[in-house]
């Protein structure tokens, strides 16, 4: 049949796409989205039944294996993960390298990346047996992880999994918890996290996942495959923009600026001025995960008795955007991360590990992502090509000539 990639290198034609707006570096099963439409399903499943319906565990178990789980599954599923939430001692030492004040998500890509000489038998992306103990291990030990950068940067002492909870609640024990005090779950917090983790368990091709799937295109492991993802996501026009949003509704309350000024400058690109948890690359009409995001956001705040100032400041914000012309042409939305950080911190969370939580639930499409690539027989390493615009051959000056 005719293949366009091999035409193209027949004739040595580049195509110039910066950042990728228009070409399509694979074919995938996993994630559809139609951003004219604000259409995000799940290996066919829409995104808000599986956000009402289905568990993170459940909905990690669907991406990476293709079909929702049996109950048996599940639960064998589901007993493998709690089974291996423990990090290796020497691993737990690893934490305390760091600096106390640092910043939770190069202390997660690093302690990701290290677990790959923690377990040096299941590196080998070409054995299904050790894909399969490396998933397990990564879903997890992330947690675990997470919650110890927590605990580092809050100078609080660690606390050992209890593998009789299940992910999310280990989680929030872990983060939360003190070593010999009881630590008291709230349903609420647990179900909103567990739909927040879902809502962002995968997205296709965005920063972080292509990242993954280029670097394991080099058959790099799994695990550096995702720490070098974790890195991506950590950007502010990625997964740091819900910190970044905290920030910046933060600053507004504090300097009193009324919202209608601020917008004025961002319409006018003042330098550094950018409404983040603004916009997106695919969706042009509001992002599904946000419309669900906004509902959480109203119910968590009022269940848990939070009344945020800043909740008022992003509503506002958004009622300007959605009646202003600039932002009405270029089809900019709320995405995902506008109203998650308001939840966050109303379960406690400091700004700085938003996007960790972001990390957590994008893990399972992560790895989903890696496998898929790994097992299918088109794949090749990813290298791009490019323009050149530099100088034109010319000779060598010696040092004393120049
Ligand atoms: N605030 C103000 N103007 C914006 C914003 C925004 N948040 N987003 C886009 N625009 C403007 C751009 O200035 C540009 O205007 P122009 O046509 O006059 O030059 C136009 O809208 C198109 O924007 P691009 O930057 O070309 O869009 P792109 O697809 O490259 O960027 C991105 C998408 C990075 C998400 C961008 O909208 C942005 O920076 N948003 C804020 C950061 C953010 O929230 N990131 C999270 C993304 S979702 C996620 O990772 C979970």
């Amino acid at each position: 049949g005719l293949n366009i990639s091999s035409l193209l290198k027949q004739t040595g034609l580049v195509t110039y796409d910066v950042g990728f707006v228009n070409t399509a570096a694979c074919k995938s099963d996993i994630t559809f989205i139609d951003g004219d439409q604000g259409i995000l399903r799940y290996r066919g499943y829409p995104i808000d039944q599986l956000a009402q319906q289905s568990t993170f565990v459940e909905v990690a178990y669907l991406l990476i294996y293709g079909k929702l789980p049996s109950s048996d599954e599940l639960k064998r599923f589901d007993d493998l993960i709690r089974r291996h939430t423990m990090l290796h001692e020497d691993l737990r030492a690893f934490f305390n390298g760091f600096p106390r004040d640092a910043h939770p998500m190069p202390v997660l890509s690093s302690a990701v990346s290290a677990l790959g000489t923690f377990y040096q038998d299941s590196l080998d992306p070409f054995d299904q047996d050790q894909v399969e103990i490396s998933t397990v291990r990564l879903l997890a030990k992330l947690p675990t992880i997470a919650a110890y950068a927590h605990k580092k940067s809050v100078g609080q002492p660690f606390m050992y999994p209890d593998n009789s909870l299940g992910l999310v609640e280990n989680f929030l024990r872990m983060t939360f918890g003190m070593p010999a005090e009881p630590y008291e779950l709230d349903p609420v917090v647990v179900k909103a996290l567990d739909q927040l983790f879902i809502l962002h368990a995968d997205h296709e091709q965005n920063c972080s996942t292509s990242t993954v799937r280029l670097v394991g295109s080099a058959h790099a492991n799994m695990f550096n495959s995702i720490s070098a993802g974790i890195h991506a996501l950590s950007g502010p026009l990625h997964g740091g923009a819900n910190q970044a949003v905290l920030e910046m509704l933060g600053q507004l309350h504090q300097s009193g600026e009324d919202p209608k000024k601020f917008m004025e400058r961002v319409k006018n690109k003042e330098a550094g001025v950018r409404l983040m948890g603004f916009g997106h690359r695919v969706y042009k009409n509001y992002d599904p995960r946000a419309a669900l995001v906004k509902k959480s956001a109203d119910e968590v705040l009022e269940k848990l008795g939070a009344n945020d100032p800043l909740l008022d400041i992003a509503k506002q914000l958004e009622e300007v955007a959605l009646a202003d012309d600039y932002f009405v042409e270029r089809r900019l939305y709320p995405n995902v991360d506008f109203y998650t950080g308001l939840i966050y911190k109303a379960m406690g969370f400091e700004s700085k590990m938003f996007t960790v939580l972001f990390a957590i639930g994008r893990l399972p499409g992560w790895i989903a992502q890696w496998r898929e690539m790994m097992t299918d027989s088109e794949t090749k390493i990813g290298r791009p090509r490019q323009i050149y615009t530099g100088e034109a051959e010319r000779d060598y000056v010696p040092l004393d000539n120049r």
